[in-house]
């Protein structure tokens, strides 16, 4: 298979930053902190406008943008907007494509609807902002490569039960990520990262977390997703989880450290350590059939 990130990645000293759901959480916590950096550039993007005013006005490093990646007419909108404001120059050197929510709860419980809504904006919302980032990053008159990160999850390397359209959208991203990642030519310097990083300390629970109407048949405390539930809020009684402002620093550090960027970042040893054990339990899976998988032929 083809290398990706061939080369390592030089953040430019006037970067500009495109982030997607800065209205609160990860998004937010990245917005602030590239705010806070002299001459790197941030444009800073959200369903409603009016929930980036933690960000200050009139500083011309700083671009407010509406943007609801479910909408083909605002993602061209705001890049149009930022292309306008930057002028001749304008480039884009990172890219965080972090707009995100949760469809949660019994899988035979779901609407058409629901589940379609849940993907356009996981999968579809981020492929938008993707495929119009890498036009403007390999058209930049200088060559200046660039940088995409997906914050994808652990969801996104491993599935548990009562969340498989949020598991669809991020193993989507994932596998459309690193896709799209070989197809670029390597003078493009442009370079994916898949964040995945298990509980961050936001308000996703609260805030990005659509139920599914629950399924009669699923109720018992016995099943599965229950005793997910159950696990899941009783960390976060306990407050466990990583900073979101943790997170952006690493991100940054990531951009910054003018080495190659790996393709995909696990993030937290619970996902560091889930995800190594879910492909040590794959390799055992592999052997198992490995007669079957042959057809006959060596291995
Ligand atoms: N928190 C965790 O434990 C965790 C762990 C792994 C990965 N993640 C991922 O991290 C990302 C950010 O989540 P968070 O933890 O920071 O939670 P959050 O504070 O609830 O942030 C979610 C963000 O996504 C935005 N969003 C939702 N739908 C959108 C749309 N159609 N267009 C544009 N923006 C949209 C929200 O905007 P509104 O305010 O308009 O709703 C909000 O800004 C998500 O992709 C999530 O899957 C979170």
């Amino acid at each position: 298979m083809n290398p990706v990130n061939i080369e390592p990645y030089k953040l430019p000293a006037d970067a500009t930053w495109l982030v997607t759901g800065c209205s609160s959480g990860i998004g937010r916590e990245i917005a602030t902190l590239i705010a806070s950096k002299p001459n790197q550039r941030i444009i800073a993007t959200a369903r409603n406008p009016n929930d980036l005013s933690y960000l200050p006005d009139g500083n011309s490093n700083i671009l407010k943008l509406p943007l609801d990646v479910t909408s083909v007419e605002s993602v061209d909108a705001a890049f149009t907007a930022a292309a306008q404001q930057f002028g001749e120059n304008f480039h884009l050197d990172v890219v965080v494509n972090n707009a995100g929510y949760s469809l949660s709860g019994d899988t035979e419980g779901a609407t058409e609807e629901e589940i379609h809504q849940a993907m356009e904006t996981v999968f579809f919302g981020t492929v938008r902002v993707t495929t119009r980032s890498i036009a403007v990053m390999r058209q930049a008159k200088e060559r200046r490569g660039g940088l995409i990160f997906q914050i994808s999850s652990l969801a996104g390397l491993c599935a548990f039960p009562g969340h498989a359209f949020y598991h669809a959208g991020k193993f989507a991203v994932e596998g459309f990520s690193e896709s799209v990642a070989r197809e670029m030519h390597p003078d493009w310097n442009i370079n994916f990262c898949i964040v995945e990083p298990s509980g961050v300390k936001t308000n996703f629970e609260g805030h990005s977390k659509a139920n599914i109407k629950p399924h009669p048949a699923y109720l018992d405390e016995d099943m599965p997703a229950r005793k997910l539930e159950k696990y899941v809020n009783a960390g976060k009684k306990l407050g466990v989880g990583m900073e979101p402002s943790a997170l952006a620093e690493i991100l940054f550090m990531i951009a910054s450290r003018e080495e190659r960027v790996p393709l995909r970042l696990p993030l937290g040893a619970v996902s560091w350590k889930l995800s190594k054990s879910k492909f040590e339990t794959l390799l055992g899976d592999f052997e198992a059939v490995k007669d079957i998988s042959a057809m006959g032929q060596e291995i």
